[in-house]
């Protein structure tokens, strides 16, 4: 059973049961621009609604570890297993961590064990970079976490297999979707409040501006006939933007962090906006 390999701020997981009810049966293409995690990506596969997918993100380091996951699973096993042992060992734990996290291999498949191996062993499981594009999350304290899952990297493997992948920002890659194609966009969200802004996914901010440009991308695939569901938070701004260019807006809980550290939990209002 396929299911996201890496964790990723903002995760669609625990939302999984409105988002599935919410997507068409049958899907000629499915797109996911704004993928992270690719939660309902590998739920829509696993239930065989597409024909065809393409999947994207501005993230590019994300989307090479896709890559390699799709098409040199056996390499990446071999390297995130390496990583174990050597993080288990005598001179593993945060020494390891921080001596990977300094370092920027050579070759993809080295990238792509790298940025799934912090992951596993950072603080919460973020993806934080500085304005350098440098990952900069501190480490974890899990006790022996599994940074070598062969059966799951083997399973998104296979429901990869055929599948485009992308680095773009989402105007380009949801340019080509037409009738009968399904997109969903899940991007980073309207700050609720000043310290819940967590939107630093890549070296430059999603901000007001951008909002807008998803929100009239989105009201022009759906004039082109594509069907397109939306999550973004509760903030009235984004009532407001969706309803003025004649969205459907529905509220759904979600436990989120409530505070910059990520620490806090609490449930937050968040919206499903699709075609009205
Ligand atoms: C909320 S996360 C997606 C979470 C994902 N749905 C999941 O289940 O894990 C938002 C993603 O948008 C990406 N992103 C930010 N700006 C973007 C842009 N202009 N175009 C495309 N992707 C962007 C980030 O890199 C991040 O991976």
């Amino acid at each position: 059973m396929a299911k996201p390999f890496i964790k990723w701020a903002g995760g669609k997981t625990q939302l999984l049961p409105q988002l599935r009810a919410a997507a068409p049966q049958r899907i000629a293409t499915y797109y996911e621009p704004f993928l992270g995690g690719g939660a309902l990506f590998f739920a829509l596969q696993r239930e065989g609604r597409f024909e065809r997918a393409v999947l994207s993100d501005s993230n590019a380091e994300l989307i090479e570890a896709y890559t390699q996951v799709r098409d040199s699973v056996d390499d990446l096993v071999g390297a995130l297993a390496v990583h174990q042992r050597k993080y288990r060992g005598a001179q593993g734990g945060a020494e390891y961590y921080y001596r990977i996290r300094a370092k920027r291999p050579a070759c993809a498949v080295g990238r792509a064990a790298r940025l799934i191996f912090l992951n596993k062993t950072c603080f919460n499981g973020l993806y934080r970079v500085n304005s350098s594009g440098q990952f900069n999350v501190p480490h974890g304290s899990y006790t022996n976490p599994t940074i070598c899952d062969e059966e799951g990297l083997r399973a998104a493997s296979e429901a990869l297999r055929g599948v485009e992948l992308r680095c773009a920002d989402f105007t380009e890659a949801i340019a080509t979707a037409e009738s009968g194609d399904f997109v969903y966009c899940d991007p980073p969200y309207v700050p609720l409040s000043e310290t819940a802004n967590f939107t630093a996914y890549t070296a430059t901010n999603f901000n007001t501006a951008d909002q807008q440009r998803l929100a009239a991308a989105a009201a022009s695939a759906r004039e082109r006939g594509v069907d397109v569901l939306l999550s973004n938070s509760g903030h009235p701004e984004v009532a407001q933007l969706y309803r003025d260019a004649g969205f459907q807006l529905d509220t759904v809980n979600a436990m989120r962090a409530i505070n910059s550290n990520g620490a806090e939990r609490g449930a937050v209002r968040e919206y499903l906006i699709r075609a009205g």
